[in-house]
């Protein structure tokens, strides 16, 4: 795709999409992730670049082609994805879907970790940046900041709480649970709740690019709206 061939009620508009997860090193050999597939960002970014988005994908380890007319950027750790993001601004609309690590090793070894006689090592964690947080408080925050969160309890109250935190505009809150293997994590469908500034949605279970799609509708309805 062409940038003369983009038209559509995204046309003119810069989407930036995180997904995927991060990987954090231990060692050569071994790091901290977790089960995202990317799929739902994935699905994202390619209904805004249809929707006639200028598309920046940031996208953790994950193996998913790469959707047409989207530019993506392959990262690895958390530290790497903030990067990825702050170069990527300016962008009209932010929608954080990576299921970032929260936490790295503190102290990543040269050489791969050895099973010795004595008791197994103790893995020292700290935070990891906090993408959406530094979006939401930058000066060139996207006119609109929408987060993922991913619960396994408490799902809409969890997200309501993350939205002001993070002073996201939208968070699209989805149930995880189910047990290892039968999550929402790596499936083709999702089912989510919109939290917003005017209360909740709660939208039914669809395929993942059925959800991409109609967010990608609310997008372009609310940067209509807001007239920007
Ligand atoms: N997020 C991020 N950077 C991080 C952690 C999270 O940008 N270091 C973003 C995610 O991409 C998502 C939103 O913040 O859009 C919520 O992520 P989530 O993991 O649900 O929230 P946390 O604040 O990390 O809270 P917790 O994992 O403890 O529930
Ligand atoms: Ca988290």
């Amino acid at each position: 795709m062409q940038d003369g061939d983009r038209s559509g009620p995204l046309e003119g508009r810069h989407v930036l999409v995180t997904a995927g997860p991060t990987h954090e090193p231990i060692d050569p050999v071994r790091y901290i992730a977790n089960r995202s597939s990317g799929k739902q960002g994935f699905a994202i970014a390619a209904a805004a670049a249809a929707a006639g988005a200028r598309v920046t994908l940031v996208a953790g380890p994950v193996q998913l082609e790469t959707p047409p007319g989207v530019t993506r950027i392959d990262v690895q750790t958390a530290r790497d994805m903030a990067n990825a993001v702050r170069d990527a601004l300016p962008a009209d609309v932010a929608v954080m879907t990576a299921a970032v690590a929260d936490w790295r090793a503190s102290d990543v070894m040269d050489q791969k970790l050895k099973k010795r006689s004595s008791a197994p090592p103790a893995l020292r964690l700290e935070e990891n940046p906090d993408i959406l947080v530094s979006l939401g408080s930058s000066d060139k925050r996207p006119a609109l900041l929408i987060g993922f969160a991913a619960e396994t309890e408490n799902v809409v109250e969890n997200a309501r709480a993350k939205r002001e935190r993070k002073r996201a505009d939208w968070i699209v809150a989805n149930d995880v649970s189910g047990g290892v293997g039968k999550s929402v994590m790596g499936g083709a469908d999702n089912r989510v709740h919109l939290v917003t500034e005017s209360g909740v949605e709660d939208w039914p279970e669809m395929p993942k690019d059925r959800v991409a799609a109609r967010l990608v509708e609310r997008i372009a309805a609310a940067l209509e709206d807001r007239n920007d």
